[in-house]
C-alpha cells in the first residue's frame, strides 16, 4: 500500500507531502499516524535544516477525512473517536513546537482541519491558485480542532467571523491579504520561492532558530514584563546548548569585521 506521507530530504531541506492525492490529501487515522512517525524520523536528522510541509496532486489537504476520520470512527464509540483525536491533533502539536524550522508549501485545496498543520507550521507559503476554506459550516459542524482558534489569532474578527459563518473559499492571493499566509506566488513559482525561504534559515544559527520560533509563539500570551523575564531565561537557556555561536557572531562583526548582523547572518 502507498504511504499516506512521502519524504524526500534534499541540501538540508525535508520536504514532506501529504500523499493520498485520490482523495485529495484529507487526513485519515492512518496518515495522521504515519505523519507522527516520519516527524520523529526527520526531527534531529543532522542533514534536515528546515521541514517544508506541502501536498501531492492538486490539494495541499482537503481537511479531516469525513469517512475515515468521522464516520468510521464515530461510529466505534467515544474511545476510538479520542484516540484518532490525539493522533491528529499530536502531529499538529508536534510541528507546532518542532526542533527546525517548518513551512507550509500550500500547493492547493487546505480546507477545515488542514488549518491545524498550517498554523502549525512557522511560516507557510500559498499558490495564488490554491483555494482555502473553512467548509465546517457546509456540512453541518463548527470548526474544530483549532480552526476557529487559528483564524482567530491570524486574521481580524470580521474575516474571522466571515470566512467562518460562510464556508466560502478564499485564493491564494486573499490569504495572502488576510495573513493566513506569508505570502501567494504563482503555483509555477512557488517551489523556488520556499527554497530561497529554506535557504535564508538554512543559513542562520539552528540554536537560534529554535529558540525564537518558541519565543515568537509563546510570548503572545503573556505580559510585557513576563515576556521580558521569558525571554532573558530562554536566551540563559540556549547558551547551554550553545554557548559559543553568539560570541562567534560577535567576534566575526566586532573583531574580524567580515560581516554586519544588520545585512545577513555570521558565518556557520
Ligand atoms: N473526506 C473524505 N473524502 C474526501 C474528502 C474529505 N475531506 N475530500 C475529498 N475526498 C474524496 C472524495 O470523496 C473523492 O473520493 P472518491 O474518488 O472515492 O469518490 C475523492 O476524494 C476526490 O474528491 P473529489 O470531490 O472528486 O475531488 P474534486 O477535485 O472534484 O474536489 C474538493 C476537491 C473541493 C477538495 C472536494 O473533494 C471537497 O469538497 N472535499 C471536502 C473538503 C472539506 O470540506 N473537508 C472537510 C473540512 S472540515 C474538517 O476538516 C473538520
Amino acid at each position: 500500500m502507498t504511504s499516506p506521507v512521502a519524504f524526500d530530504v534534499e541540501n538540508n531541506i525535508a520536504w514532506v507531502r501529504f500523499n493520498r492525492p485520490e482523495k485529495r490529501n484529507c487526513m485519515n487515522p492512518a496518515l495522521n499516524r504515519r505523519m507522527m512517525e516520519v516527524l520523529d524520523e526527520l526531527e534531529y536528522r543532522d542533514d534536515v535544516r528546515v521541514l517544508v510541509l506541502s501536498g501531492e496532486g492538486s490539494s495541499w489537504s482537503a481537511g479531516m477525512d469525513l469517512k475515515e476520520y468521522f464516520r468510521e470512527t464515530e461510529a466505534k464509540g467515544l474511545a476510538a473517536t479520542r484516540a484518532a483525536q490525539r493522533d491528529a491533533y499530536g502531529w499538529w502539536r508536534r510541528l507546532r513546537w518542532y526542533q527546525k524550522p517548518t513551512i507550509a508549501m500550500v500547493n492547493g485545496w487546505c480546507f477545515g482541519g488542514g488549518y491545524g498543520p498550517l498554523f502549525a507550521c512557522d511560516l507557510a507559503f500559498a499558490a495564488e491558485e490554491a483555494q482555502f476554506g473553512l467548509s465546517e459550516i457546509n456540512w453541518g459542524i463548527l470548526p474544530g480542532g483549532g480552526a476557529t482558534k487559528v483564524v482567530v489569532d491570524l486574521l481580524t474578527l470580521r474575516d474571522a467571523m466571515y470566512h467562518a459563518l460562510t464556508g466560502e473559499m478564499i485564493d491564494g492571493k486573499k490569504a495572502a491579504a488576510w495573513k493566513l499566509v506569508n505570502e501567494a506566488v504563482p503555483l509555477a513559482d512557488l517551489k523556488d520561492r520556499v527554497t530561497a525561504v529554506a535557504n535564508i534559515l538554512i543559513a542562520k544559527n539552528p540554536v537560534a532558530l529554535k529558540a525564537t520560533k518558541d519565543a515568537v509563539r509563546r510570548v503572545g500570551e503573556m505580559t510585557y514584563d513576563n515576556a521580558e523575564d521569558y525571554l532573558v531565561r530562554a536566551q540563559e537557556a540556549a547558551n547551554s546548548y550553545d554557548n559559543e555561536g553568539r560570541k562567534e557572531g560577535i567576534r566575526q562583526f566586532i573583531d574580524e569585521k567580515t560581516y554586519k548582523p544588520g545585512l545577513r547572518a555570521y558565518d556557520l
